[in-house]
Parts: C-alpha cells; structure tokens; sequence
C-alpha cells in the first residue's frame, strides 16, 4: 500500500540540502548532546541548521540547549520556532514535560506524523537525534527520510562498540550511507574504530559539559564543542 505521507514527507524536506541522522542504537552515550551541539556548532558557523529531535520517551534535545519558551506555530502544516539560530521542532512540544507511553509502532506512527507537518523550509542541514535502538522507529525513520547519513556514536566500551558493528552491518544491507563514526567518552586507550575508514574523530569525557546544559553560549566554550568541532569540520 502507498502512504500518502511519502510524497508529503518527501515534499516537507525538498529545500533541506543534507539529512544527517545521528544514532548509535544505545542510550546514555551521548547522542542528543552531539546532535544538539552538532546543530548549535553549524548554525554559529553560518549554516542554516534545523534540529529534529525524535527520541520520544527521552526528548532532551530541549533541555541541553536551554529551548524552554518557544514554541512552533500553525499555518499550512507546523511552523519550527528559531531558538538559538537553530530551527527547532522536538516530540517535546507534544509532551508537555510527561514521559509518552507510546508502543513501538506508534512511536513510528507519531514520528511520521511529525515528519509529514513540519515545515522545516530552506536549510543547509537538517541534523535529527534518532531514537534509540533498532525498532520500528529507527528502521521507519530511515526508510522515510530517504537522504539521510548516518553519524554513529559509540564509546569505547566494549557493549557500545559490539553494537554499533551488528548495528553498522544491518544498516549497510539496507543501503543506508554513513557519514562517520564519532567515539565519545573516549578514554586515553586506543579506540577499537580508529582504523575504520569512516572513523571522524574522538570527544574526552568533558566535566565542564554537565553545568553547561542549558546554556548554549556556555556549552559554545566547553572542550566537548572544541572537539565535536574539529570533527564537524567534515561539513565544511
Ligand atoms: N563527552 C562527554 N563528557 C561529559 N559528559 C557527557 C559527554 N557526552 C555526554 N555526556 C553526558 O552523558 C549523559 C548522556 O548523554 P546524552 O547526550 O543524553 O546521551 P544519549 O542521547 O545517547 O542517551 C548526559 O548527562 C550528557 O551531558
Ligand atoms: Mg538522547
């Protein structure tokens, strides 16, 4: 069966040049706070950046970047509000501070949705914090979002790296491209992924990161925007 929101998905993206999905398909590991800062490092750089954040349970995208009182608007579709030069639109504006009981095919169905309203209009980079794990969500997300580019983040850790592979396999067999590996977290050991070819780049543990939150202009001066940055030099 078609659904019709294909074409409207498709329609809803046409003036967003690059898609760039981050994910590591583990929690705790720092996907928001990339995909947030990703967003703030671009737009402070001149891009046109719009953040997506679709982790519905743990939309945190909000709280890292201090976006408390905007808010999108209403016209043909679902206007994102400019917060911090980032277009912004998060599963947050629907969940008013409560966690969401969706089930799996749901939590699809709600992400859809959202990406079928919004009008992200013209932007250099669309950077979307994914939802965790690969479940329907994290597959649907990819099969919509046609041009999207992985950007994976592990840690070093042993669980986080072995699923980051198993994971890295499955998304090459459905031809989803991938952009780079980011390892953050990083310990002074050797990374297990510095010789893969897609390999970008390592982001310390940065203590400074935590009372940052919040505040984008303080997290703009944290060691883990320094480093995210040399890595983000892969848009330039
Ligand atoms: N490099 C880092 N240094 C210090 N704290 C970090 C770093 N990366 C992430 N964190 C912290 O770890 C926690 C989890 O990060 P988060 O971005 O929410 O991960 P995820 O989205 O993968 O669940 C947050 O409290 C975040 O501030
Ligand atoms: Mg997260």
């Amino acid at each position: 069966m078609i659904d019709p929101r294909s074409s409207v998905i498709e329609k809803r993206l046409a003036g967003v040049k690059r898609i760039v999905a981050v994910t590591g398909w583990k929690g705790g590991i720092g996907k928001s706070s990339i995909a947030s800062v990703l967003a703030l490092l671009l737009a402070h750089k001149g891009h046109r950046a719009a953040l997506l954040d679709l982790d519905f349970t743990g939309a945190s995208d909000h709280i890292i970047l201090g976006i408390n009182d905007a808010h999108y608007t209403e016209e043909t579709g679902l206007n994102p509000p400019l917060a911090h030069g980032i277009t912004f639109m998060s599963m947050s504006f629907f969940s008013q501070g409560r966690a969401v009981p969706l089930r799996g095919s749901d939590v699809s169905q709600a992400a859809l949705e959202l990406l079928a309203v919004t009008q992200w209009g013209e932007q250099d980079f669309l950077v979307v914090d994914m939802p965790p794990g690969i479940g329907d969500a994290s597959l649907d997300m990819v099969r919509w979002i046609k041009r999207a580019e992985l950007l994976a983040v592990t840690t070093p850790a042993v669980l986080s790296v072995e699923t980051l592979k198993r994971s890295l396999a499955l998304f090459e067999r459905l031809n989803v491209p991938l952009l780079g590996i980011i390892e953050n977290l990083s310990t002074a050991a050797h990374s297990p992924f510095v010789s893969h070819a897609k390999f970008l780049g390592s982001i310390q543990r940065d203590p400074s990161l935590e009372a940052a939150t919040g505040h984008p202009e303080q997290i703009l001066r944290t060691r883990f925007a320094e480093e995210l940055g040399k890595v983000a030099a892969v848009f330039d």
